[in-house]
Order: C-alpha cells, then structure tokens, then sequence
C-alpha cells in the first residue's frame, strides 16, 4: 500500500513537473544587467498582476547569441518556450518554419497597426499577419561619456567629429584614463564598427554597404576609410578590453576611470540602475558625425505555437500587455529605449529619451533611419554572423590590412 501511495506520488510531481500549468508562460530572454533586469521585471509584474504564473528563462550573454543557441535547441527538441525574444529577420527564418503563433487576434483587437511606426510594424509580420511583439526601439549609434572623466581631462563638449572624438581621446589618456571601454564580443566590435562607418559614409553607403550588401559598396574607398578610423579607435582602448562584457565596459564610465563608450541605449540602463543622472553624471550624444542617422534596433518577442488553452491565453495576454501603454512607458523608461507605440507622452522621459524620439521621427522622413545590423536588424542571420567575424578577426588582429579585411567583408557579403 505505502509502495502505491510512493509512485503515484513520484507520477504525479513527474507529470506537473512536464506539463504546463494553466496561464504559466515561460519566457526566454537575455536581459540579466542590472538596468536590463529591472525593466523585465516589470513584464513579470503586469503578467503575474493578471494572475499569469512566470517562468523566467534567462540565458547571459549581450546581445542574445547564447540565448539564440538556446532557443533553437529547444524548439528541435520539441518543447519551445511559449515566448522568446527574437529580433528583425529571424523573425522572419522562425515563422518560415511554421512555429510561431499568429498574434492577429490581439494585434486587431488592439489596432497594433495604427499605433506602430510601419518600419516596426513590417519587422513585426510574416506574410502580413503579426507573429512578434515589439516592446521599444534602442538607438544604437549613441556616443556615452562619464562626465568627471572629461572633466579631469578637460574636454569641454562632446566630440561631433572624429577627428575632434580622437582629440578629446588624447586628452584623455594624457590624464592617465582609458580613452574607451571596449568589450570583447563580436556585437559589440559591431556595434563601434557601424557607428564608425556610418560617420565616415553616411546612411547611404551604410544602407548600400551593409544593408543591400552591394559589393561595390563593400570595396569602395569610404569603406577603406571607415575601416581605417574604426582600427584607430581601437588604439583608444585599453588591453584588458578583449572578453569584457558591454555593462562593465559601461561601469568603467560610472567609475569615472574612462571616457568614452560607443554603445546603444541600453548602456544608459545601466547608469540610471547605479542612480546616475543623465547630463549630469554622464554625457549621450550620436557618435560622431552620425547626428543625422538613426541605427535602429527593435527588441520584440515572439510566440511559439503550444497546445495547451491555458497556456495560449497567457501567450495573447503577454502581447497584450507588452503593447500596452503601461508596460512601454515603465519599461523603456528603465531600459533606456523609447516606446515602440508612436502614441506616448514623453515627458517622462529624459533629454536623450526625447532626442531619441525626436530623432526616430525626423530621420524615417529624411532616409537617414537605417536597421543596425550588429543587433540583428538588417541582414539575415548567417550573412551576419560572417560579415562581423571578418570585422572582429581585423580589430583583434592588427597585422591583418585593411585591403585583406575589405576582401574578407566582401566575400562575406557575397555569400548573402
Ligand atoms: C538588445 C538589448 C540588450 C543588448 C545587450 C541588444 O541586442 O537589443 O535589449 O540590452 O543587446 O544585451
């Protein structure tokens, strides 16, 4: 009898622990800085306010390759989460397999397609229905500063040019600080990369380079040029900069013990977590020559198809909720991004919040808005993947030339 009573009781604890609870919607996200983590906390809050059960599912690693790795083990092996957070084109690759839910239902109800910006909302479909859900928009061509590190060096405004950028990096390492914190991952030799080559080239040849990946683009002088400043920028960072994560790198500037970082939004994530004031304690401006542009990234979640009618309600509730006013003001306003809805009052937000806005908006009219393409919004995932090993292979190795790395990006580029 008590042998009876061991194994259903061993059965059962087996089969609530395979079987999704009722409303339990397991996320999987890469969102575990300190100013990330408290922005998806407060997804957490909303779902769990309308009685949902949240299963976190965090996997490090800036810039979400990790938790790319993760997911596509998931879904081979059958079981994927009932959201992840997937961004840009493989968006669309996941849809293209059929295991994504469509989101439709919520988004009409809602009016997801007035309230979006087109250039969101078309990342956002797959054949015209919605299958993602945006939660912001990251600027990602942003230029941060700590301001006691200027101060010491005696730069006086935040540099416009690189010429003058290089300049205010001497300085810098004249008063004995690190001109620019670094890390050591390829998105993020990608992210200074882009900011670099759209200064130097401006949103046309960003576009025609790395967006139509034109070989003519590829190879062109402004291309050797942008390569030429982007090596010299390295020669501003420091030697413990290879392996280093963004958020440290963005620490060295909350420390005042470096001057610079190029980096996108969700750097000021971090100084608002460690209590800092923008424009006060640190500096955003667009990176260099880059005032007129707009490299923008859009994180969103899509959902999984799942069986289970519980589980398929708490899926639209999370999109729901995720689209909501609340949640895009509170989230953004912790995250560093802007709200992805074009129908929020920003004046909660700070003076780079607004600028960004201000930026979005004014840049999708004038062509100089373009998809950032070390965060996953421009090129298809493979072609992405070779095009930023060319990039990093050449920063981290300074016997590689320029014309050697021009014909390593191009032939990635080919290979589209
Ligand atoms: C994501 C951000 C994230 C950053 C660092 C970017 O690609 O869009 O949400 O904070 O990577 O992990």
């Amino acid at each position: 009898m008590l042998k009876l009573k061991t194994i259903v009781a061993a059965v059962a604890m087996a089969i609530s622990a395979h079987a999704a609870v009722a409303g339990e919607v397991e996320v999987l996200h890469y969102w575990t800085s300190g100013g990330e983590a408290k922005s998806v906390a407060e997804l957490k809050k909303i779902m769990q306010a309308k009685g949902h059960v949240w299963k976190d599912f965090a996997v490090a690693g800036g810039g979400g390759d990790a938790a790319a790795t993760v997911l596509k083990s998931r879904v081979v092996a059958g079981n994927p989460p009932a959201a992840a957070q997937i961004k840009g084109p493989a968006i669309q690759e996941w849809a293209n397999e059929g295991v994504l839910a469509n989101l439709d239902a919520t988004a009409k109800a809602e009016k997801w397609d007035d309230v979006l910006p087109k250039v969101v909302a078309d990342v956002m479909k797959y054949k015209g229905n919605y299958v993602a859900a945006p939660v912001n928009v990251h600027r990602v061509n942003w230029m941060w500063a700590s301001s006691d590190a200027l101060k010491k060096a005696g730069v006086k405004s935040m540099p416009k040019t690189w010429d003058e950028f290089f300049a205010a990096g001497d300085a810098l390492k004249k008063a004995g600080l690190i001109a620019v914190a670094h890390g050591g991952q390829n998105w993020q030799d990608f992210t200074t990369f882009e900011s670099v080559a759209l200064g130097v080239g401006g949103a046309k040849f960003y576009n025609d380079a790395f967006v139509k990946l034109d070989p003519k683009a590829l190879s062109s002088d402004t291309m050797k040029k942008s390569l030429e400043t982007f090596r010299k920028v390295k020669s501003y960072t420091d030697a413990a900069a290879p392996g280093r994560d963004w958020n440290l790198a963005t620490a060295m500037l909350i420390q005042g013990k470096a001057g610079f970082q190029l980096m996108g939004d969700w750097a000021k994530g971090e100084f608002l977590a460690a209590g800092k004031v923008p424009g006060k304690d640190f500096m955003c401006a667009a990176a260099p020559g880059t005032a007129n542009a707009y490299t923008f990234n859009v994180d969103s979640f899509a959902m999984f198809k799942l069986k289970d009618a519980g589980a398929q309600k708490a899926q639209a509730d999370l999109a729901s909720s995720i689209m909501g006013k609340e949640f895009q003001e509170v989230f953004n306003l912790n995250k560093g991004s802007i709200p992805a809805r074009t129908d929020m009052k920003m004046d909660k937000f700070d003076d780079c919040g607004k600028l960004s806005a201000k930026d979005f908006v004014a840049t999708a009219k004038t062509g100089g808005l373009v998809p950032s393409v070390a965060h996953g919004m421009a090129i298809k995932p493979a072609a992405e993947g070779a095009i930023k090993d060319a990039v990093s292979q050449f920063w981290n190795d300074d016997k590689i030339t320029v014309a050697d790395a021009m014909k390593k990006i191009a032939a990635a580029g080919a290979a589209k």
